[in-house]
């Protein structure tokens, strides 16, 4: 068994040529390195049609005598969307999903001893009939060898497929499925646990391998445990010849247990409510051609920043590299078949249903997926249809529920879990309907796949209110699913903003839906879902000031809605050197359900009064009363605060001076405010919010160490520009420029603005070890500089 990484040694045409296929094509070809996108695209404003094309790939390599009585299989992580794959001329494979892997047998085709040329022809047309085409979709679907290549020289009877179940207990099963001629072969498993111990067993082809281990460490969302499994298939030897090892594959799992009943999410044995968001799988410029650092970083800012417990790989199966990074940090993920709203005639069904089939098959030893999209998210009931969809997953993996995301309510509910796009809230009432008015059979399992999204985009550059508005929506949509019974938990839509179709989005082919920036930049919503995280210590503490206080942003200079998230206990404002006053969560309020509910800042005169104006403290909280009232409703006076006017006699002019003074209009000096988190009894983070006196650009390298080999890694850039207090300067629109020292490349521009004082770039390793320095220079601040260190693997 040998196995090479093949992403190296490509070349490509955007255009189809059948010359491509030939030994000697003569035509005039890039190379290449996979993962690979047919188009880099700008960040907006893009154009769809750009990276349809029908285009094409070609390797040659050596094919040496050794190889003779071997198989040979050639492995395609996965090629966006339809490919046909040729060796020698010959037409071997070909394969309609562009997120599914497949693997064609070069054997028969192979030159032993000379040189040899596998070709691949790739159609990235939208118009193929083929899941997720058919209708309009809300994202983009790029095209090109994105995801990992790979050559494996195998006997002619080899292991094809391992699935183990793994339950909380200990007790598994392990099937096999093989290729070629195994009579008299046997299988021997061998578990190893992560302290090293190991577990052997032997079997029979033709029956699962099932044993209980004791005393496992089972799989969860805190203790992501995880085993491996290696399963070799044994040619037992004859007339004294030692037994042969003909074939050996090696996996990861966890032992657990999911079920899912009409109270919601069990792992093993434990009620889980599911804080998730939707992840599409794109990225600027590039598109889906991502190496396994930046996806694996996409796992890593759902569970470590935005402490999410869930994700939902909207709306295909996603990459290894990042169900990896699943499986590793305890992150649930909910997997779905490709498509989008629109379901097509027989053929395309034919291959929806292949589709269903590759998705279990390629991701089922993930013990981070614990639930199948069995439907096109957002189509319409299809009995015939979905019947045979769920029936193929459940044959394929018994051990985990089928959901499928719909758009309707009262659907026909042929999978174990309703889940629901729920985008009922429009800023008032319940944030998410009557789970009773909404589910066919609510004996089963409900939860909420998508909410928030297109009902408020909100871009980084949005003023203030609009940006406090997202992020308060994010938090209805998360109390709101916790609070109504038999939910077991919500999505929301989404992870970071999207590139998409024209008839969606802003116009400038971005739909604005994120948390995040398509960076990964966090908007202010991103920190409803981090201040849900557990604190373990003073630096898991989120403190995050909805408002910049700076009066002239808002309509009429009147000031408007201050909230905090954080995971504090609480949190302490002073104004100047005057300490105002401290707030907790309120455990009765608007979010009372969630483990951190937002803050309202609703005092900003605190004692005040009394230091300053000589009352005493009845009068100064009546009348700091009054102030924080006018400051909620725009000065205007309340009932109520004439009454307390009156009983105070205070003057309107009187009232008005100390308005001016404590909370300030348009043009009254500005006041610096410090919001300080206590933990602990602590404070142990601050955020300040004063007039901007310096702004500082910051650069931050999310992987700074890059490897080359077996393909292409990329560091992932934030630049932000912020204030001599580190607050973010949402209306900094500066360019910046980037050049960079040493062995690394720019994907994209090399001049970027921020968006909402945030931008970001990827940097592309060339092939080459070493270290290179990423300047970055903006007018007005100091040039900042980042390090990557890259290594090379050698292949
Ligand atoms: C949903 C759809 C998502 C996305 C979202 C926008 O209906 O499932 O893919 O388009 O709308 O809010």
């Amino acid at each position: 068994m040998e196995h090479y990484d093949w992403n190296e040694g490509w070349l490509f045409t955007p255009r189809f040529d059948p010359a491509l296929v030939r030994p000697e094509c003569g035509l005039e070809l890039e190379p290449v390195r996979i993962p690979h996108t047919v188009r880099v695209l700008p960040y907006n404003y893009c154009n769809e049609n750009e990276y349809q094309c029908l285009c094409g790939y070609r390797r040659e390599f050596f094919a040496p005598r050794e190889w003779a009585g071997r198989t040979v299989l050639l492995t395609f992580g996965a090629v966006a969307h339809d490919a046909t794959v040729f060796c020698n001329g010959r037409r071997l494979f070909h394969h309609a999903c562009g997120y599914t892997a497949f693997t064609v047998d070069l054997t028969s085709a192979l030159h032993l001893g000379q040189n040899n040329v596998v070709a691949v022809r790739c159609d990235s047309r939208e118009d193929l009939n083929i899941p997720p085409f058919g209708g309009q979709i809300d994202h983009l679907t790029y095209g090109g060898i994105y995801r990992a290549v790979s050559l494996d020289i195998k006997e002619p009877a080899y292991l094809r497929d391992v699935f183990i179940e793994a339950k909380a207990e200990g007790d598994f099963r392990i099937y096999t499925s093989t290729v070629g001629e195994t009579v008299g072969c046997t299988l021997q498993a061998e578990i190893r646990s992560p302290s090293g111990s190991r577990a052997a067993y032997s079997g029979e082809l033709s029956l699962p391998i099932t044993g209980v281990l004791n005393g496992v460490h089972p799989w969860s969302i805190e203790h992501p445990t995880l085993y491996t499994l290696t399963v070799q298939l044994i040619r037992p030897g004859s007339a004294g010849l030692p037994d042969r090892v003909l074939d050996e594959k090696t996996i990861r799992f966890g032992f657990r247990t999911v079920q899912f009943v009409a109270g919601g999410l069990y792992l093993n044995g434990q009620r889980v409510e599911l804080r998730g968001l939707n992840r599409h799988q794109s990225y600027a410029y590039q598109g889906y051609a991502m190496p396994d650092s930046i996806q694996r970083l996409d796992a890593q800012i759902l569970k470590k920043d935005l402490g999410c417990n869930a994700v939902r790989t909207s709306h295909s199966p996603q990459s290894p590299a990042f169900l990896d990074a699943c499986d590793e940090l305890g992150l649930l993920v909910f997997t779905e078949m490709p498509g989008w709203r629109y379901i097509g005639d027989e053929s395309w069904k034919a291959q929806a249903l292949q589709n269903c089939r590759e998705m279990v098959c390629q991701c089922r030893n993930h013990p981070s997926i614990f639930l199948w999209g069995a439907r096109v998210n957002g189509s319409a009931d299809d009995e015939a249809f979905y019947k045979r969809t769920n029936e193929a997953i459940h044959r394929l993996d018994p051990t985990r529920p089928t959901a499928g995301a719909r758009n309707h309510r009262k659907s026909q509910l042929l999978e174990d879990v309703y889940a629901y796009n729920d985008y009922s809230y429009r800023g008032r009432g319940s944030a998410c309907e009557a789970r009773a008015a909404v589910t066919s059979d609510p004996r089963k399992g409900y939860l909420i796949s998508e909410f928030g999204g297109q009902q408020l985009p909100t871009k980084p550059f949005d003023d203030e209110t609009h940006r406090l508005v997202q992020a308060l929506r994010y938090a209805a949509g998360i109390n709101d699913s916790i609070a109504q019974q038999g939910v077991a938990g919500s999505f929301g839509w989404c992870m970071a903003d999207y590139n998409t179709h024209r008839e969606f989005g802003s116009g400038d082919r971005i739909c604005y839906h994120g948390v995040m920036d398509m960076f990964r930049n966090p908007k202010l919503s991103a920190a409803v879902y981090a201040s849900q995280k557990t604190p373990r210590s003073p630096s898991d503490i989120v403190l995050e000031v909805s408002s910049g206080m700076a009066l002239g942003d808002l309509p009429g200079g009147v000031p408007t809605a201050c909230w905090v998230f954080t995971n504090a206990e609480s949190v302490r404002l002073y104004r100047g050197n005057d300490y105002i006053a401290e707030f907790t969560p309120d455990r009765h309020g608007r979010f009372a359900a969630m483990t951190h509910p937002p803050i309202e800042i609703n005092d900003f005169v605190g004692s005040l009064l009394e230091k300053y104006e000589g009352m005493d403290q009845a009068s100064a909280q009546m009348t700091a009363a009054i102030l924080n009232e006018m400051r909620r409703d725009a000065m205007e006076l309340s009932p109520l605060s004439k009454a307390r006017m009156l009983s105070l006699r205070l003057s309107w002019n009187e009232v008005a001076r100390m308005y001016y003074k404590y909370i300030g209009v348009l043009g009254t000096p500005c006041a610096a405010y410090r919001f300080e988190a206590v933990w602990h009894g602590r404070a142990v983070r601050t955020v300040v919010r004063e007039p901007v006196q310096s702004v500082r650009l910051e650069c931050t390298v999310h992987n700074p160490i890059l490897t080359d080999g077996p393909t292409w890694d990329c560091a992932a850039v934030s630049l932000r520009a912020i204030d001599q207090n580190g607050s973010l300067l949402p209306y900094c629109g500066e360019a910046v420029q980037l050049s960079v020292d040493g062995p690394l490349k720019i994907i994209g521009p090399s001049v970027v603005p921020l968006r909402g004082g945030m931008a970001g770039t990827y940097l592309a390793t060339t092939g080459e070890a070493g270290r290179a320095v990423l300047h970055c220079r903006m007018e007005g601040a100091l040039d900042t500089d980042a390090v990557v260190t890259i290594r090379c693997r050698e292949a």
